[in-house]
């Protein structure tokens, strides 16, 4: 593999669960394939401002089971900048560092391609993000843990859902998909998702209330992915409130409770399979592409698909929350 003797790792926007696991598997398997380990603070600030720090074995020791990232985490305004990305370009070149892993999620990797093409550097990326939307993989690094914490937190609001009678919305993340609103749904009984991916084809709101949901039962929940599209968990209940005021409604925002929180074993091996990969494919000679998981298998999705595609939403899960959810 040409001229690769340095491997430097960061982790940028969004943190999600399995981003240290990532880190280890990118770190332990880089150094028994003999290169030397950099890992990067900050996302792509570090780049610029030459936060980075050499990792052995033992700097990756006892964190597989932990949420967050080590190498901490930044959304960096400067790096969109060609001033920036020369600063970064500057500093790789100083430490010595030939090739680059890049965790993050879709802004991070639109940021590695324009780096990669710029400077002609070789990039790997590794999809972490709870929202899941990068295309080319069926699931990022930290969905599942995320949508385990999502389920937890709904069986629970349950509970008052239940005992009091009421409607909830409860709004979960995925900045406009819907991969954590539909499958939350699916997994806690919900009785609907509203998700950005359909909102512009149907009222799902209406549909959901003229379908006379509320005719079996007295209480319900409805799952709500973030974004402008939804309108969000509060717009809706506001809606219901005016158009429905037989309904007690309430809402609850789950927010970055959905980011923390320690991996499940999901995701653990996800990025631990992941992150070798994004060696093996610098052994091989790859470039700016990202590692996913097809049907089990480790694929290489050249960034320019990962990022672009709107990975589609599988219209079975649709239904079969609608036929579950009667
Ligand atoms: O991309 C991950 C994500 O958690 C989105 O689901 C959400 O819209 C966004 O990040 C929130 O970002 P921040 O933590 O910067 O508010």
């Amino acid at each position: 593999m040409a001229g690769i003797n340095c491997i430097g790792i960061l982790t940028s926007g969004g943190d999600a669960p399995g981003m240290n696991a990532a880190i280890r598997a990118v770190t332990r398997s880089a150094i028994f394939g003999g290169f030397k380990v950099k890992g990067i603070y900050r996302g792509y600030r570090g780049l610029i401002t030459g936060e980075i720090q050499e990792f052995k074995t033992q700097n990756v020791s006892n964190i597989i089971q932990a949420g967050g990232t080590i190498l901490k985490t930044a959304r960096c305004k400067e790096f969109q900048t060609p001033e920036g990305r020369q600063l970064a370009y500057e500093t790789l070149k100083k430490e010595g560092i030939d090739a680059l892993v890049v965790i993050g999620g879709d802004g991070s990797l639109t940021g590695a391609r324009i780096f990669a093409t710029e400077f002609n550097f070789p990039i790997v990326g590794l999809p972490g993000t709870i929202d899941n939307d990068l295309y080319g993989t069926d699931k990022t690094i930290g969905y599942d843990t995320a949508l385990n914490t999502i389920m937890e937190c709904v069986d629970k609001i349950r509970d008052t859902a239940t005992s009091h009678e009421r409607l909830f919305f409860i709004e979960v993340m995925g900045r406009d998909a819907g991969f954590l609103a539909l499958n939350g749904a699916i997994a806690t009984g919900a009785e609907a998702a509203i998700i950005p991916e359909i909102s512009t084809e149907v009222d799902q709101l209406a549909e959901l209330i003229q379908s006379g949901f509320r005719k079996s039962k007295n209480s319900s929940i409805v799952l709500v992915a973030e974004s402008p599209i939804t309108g969000g968990a509060m717009a809706l209940a506001e809606r219901v409130k005016n158009e429905y005021p037989q309904y007690d409604v309430r809402v609850t925002i789950l927010g970055h409770l959905q980011r923390g929180g320690s991996p499940t074993a999901v995701d653990r091996i996800l990025a631990s399979r992941m992150g070798a990969a994004a060696v093996d494919a610098l052994l091989e000679d790859q470039r700016n592409v990202m590692i996913g998981i097809r049907n089990d298998e480790i694929v290489y999705v050249p960034f320019s698909k990962a990022i672009k595609n709107d990975k589609p939403i599988n219209r079975e899960l649709l239904n079969t929350l609608r036929r579950l959810s009667i």
